[in-house]
C-alpha cells in the first residue's frame, strides 16, 4: 500500500517516513492498541473526497479505546479537522483508507495496559475494492472462532484481537474462498472476518445482534437504516445459525473496507441463485450512491474534504505542503 506522504505522528504532521516506531513499542510486542477503518470516496466529477460517518468512528474509537482503558487525545470535532487537514496534505483524488491509531507507545516489557504512555497516529493512502471481485463472492465457515468478548472484546477494534481475523482470512482464501464467516464459541454465526453478515430471508433482513460478539459496524447500521427508510424493509437482530445461511434467499457481508459483498456460496452451497439478490443489488446500489455523495438525502453523513480555498489537486500539482 503507498500511504500519503504525510502522517500524523507524535502530535505532528510529518513525512511519513518519518512516522517509526521502536521495535521495544508495546503495542508492537503485544496488540495493545485500538483503530479504526474510515473511507473516503472520491467523486470525479465534483473532484471532491467524501468522507463516510467520520464523527461515527471516532465516537466509536473513543468506546474502544476505554475498554483499553486508554483515551483519545482530542474531542471527535478536533479529530475530524486533523484528518481532513492530513487528506488535503496528501491531496488524495481516489477512494481512500484513512487509519487512525491509538497504542501503548512505550518501550516496555511487561503485559498491562496501566500506566502506561500511549500516542495518537494517523494515516491515509489510496484504497480500492477489498475483495477483487465482480458479482458475488464465495465464503466458507471458520474452523476458528470469534474472539469472546469474556476474552478479547470484539465491540472494541483492538489491534491484537485482528489475529482472530488473520486466521480465518487466510483459511478461507489459501482453501481457494473469497472469504470467511466466522461462529460464535456457542456455533452462531457472528460476523465475516471483517464484516458484518446479513441474510435475507422471506423479504426481511436478519443479522446477528450485537451481543454475539460482532464489533458493531457504522456500515451495519447505515444499511438498516437505509432498508427501513428507503425500501421499508425492517432488520431482525436476532441469533442465526450456520444452516440458516444455507437456506437463505440472499447474504452479503458489510463493512468499510468490503463495502456491500454479495455472498453466492456459503461451504459449496448455493445462496439463493448463486448470484447477487434483488434485496442486495437495491441496497448496494444505494449505498454507493450515498457514498459518492449522490443521495442528498443522506449528505448529512458525509464530510467533504476540499472545501472554500481547499480544491483537489489536479495530476500536475505537487501534491502535499511541507509540514
Ligand atoms: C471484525 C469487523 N467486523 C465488522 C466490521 C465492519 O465495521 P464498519 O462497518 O464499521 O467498518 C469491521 C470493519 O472494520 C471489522 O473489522
Amino acid at each position: 500500500m503507498n500511504a500519503g506522504r504525510y502522517a500524523y505522528f507524535r502530535g505532528e504532521m510529518v513525512p511519513i517516513e518519518r512516522a517509526q516506531v521502536s521495535i521495544m513499542t508495546h503495542a508492537l510486542n503485544y496488540g495493545t492498541g485500538c483503530f479504526e477503518g474510515i473511507r473516503g470516496y472520491w467523486n470525479e466529477e465534483r473532484r471532491q473526497l467524501y468522507v463516510f460517518r467520520m464523527p461515527e468512528h471516532y465516537e466509536r474509537m473513543r468506546k474502544s479505546a476505554r475498554i483499553l482503558m486508554m483515551d483519545l487525545p482530542m474531542s471527535v470535532e478536533e479529530l475530524c479537522a486533523l484528518t481532513v487537514d492530513l487528506l488535503r496534505r496528501n491531496g488524495h483524488t481516489e477512494d481512500t483508507y484513512i487509519r487512525p491509531l491509538l497504542y501503548i507507545s512505550e518501550p516496555i516489557i511487561g503485559v498491562r495496559l496501566h500506566g502506561l504512555a500511549y500516542d495518537f497516529a494517523l494515516f491515509s493512502a489510496p484504497f480500492g475494492a477489498y475483495v477483487e471481485t465482480e458479482g458475488a463472492i464465495r465464503v466458507r465457515t471458520s474452523s476458528w472462532r470469534r474472539v469472546d468478548d469474556n476474552s478479547a472484546p470484539a465491540r472494541a477494534k483492538i489491534t491484537g484481537s485482528y489475529v482472530n481475523a488473520a486466521l480465518s482470512k487466510s483459511e478461507a482464501v489459501l482453501d481457494g474462498y473469497d472469504e470467511a464467516v466466522v461462529l460464535t464459541d456457542d456455533g452462531h454465526v457472528s460476523e465475516g472476518s471483517a464484516e458484518n453478515i446479513f441474510i435475507v430471508t422471506s423479504g426481511r433482513l436478519v443479522t446477528p445482534p450485537v451481543s454475539d460478539n460482532i464489533l458493531a459496524g457504522i456500515t451495519r447500521a447505515t444499511l438498516i437504516q437505509l432498508a427501513r427508510e428507503r425500501f421499508g424493509i425492517e432488520t431482525e437482530e436476532r441469533k442465526v445459525d450456520r444452516t440458516e445461511l444455507y437456506s437463505a434467499d440472499e447474504a452479503f457481508l458489510c463493512g468499510t473496507g468490503a463495502q456491500l459483498l454479495p455472498i453466492g456460496e456459503v461451504d459449496r452451497r448455493k445462496v439463493g441463485t448463486g448470484g447477487v439478490g434483488e434485496i442486495t443489488e437495491a441496497l448496494k446500489s444505494a449505498y454507493e450512491r450515498i457514498v459518492h455523495g449522490e443521495d442528498p438525502e443522506y449528505a448529512h453523513w458525509l464530510t467533504p474534504v476540499y472545501t472554500g480555498a481547499e480544491r483537489a489537486p489536479s495530476s500536475r500539482d505537487e501534491v502535499g505542503t511541507p509540514a
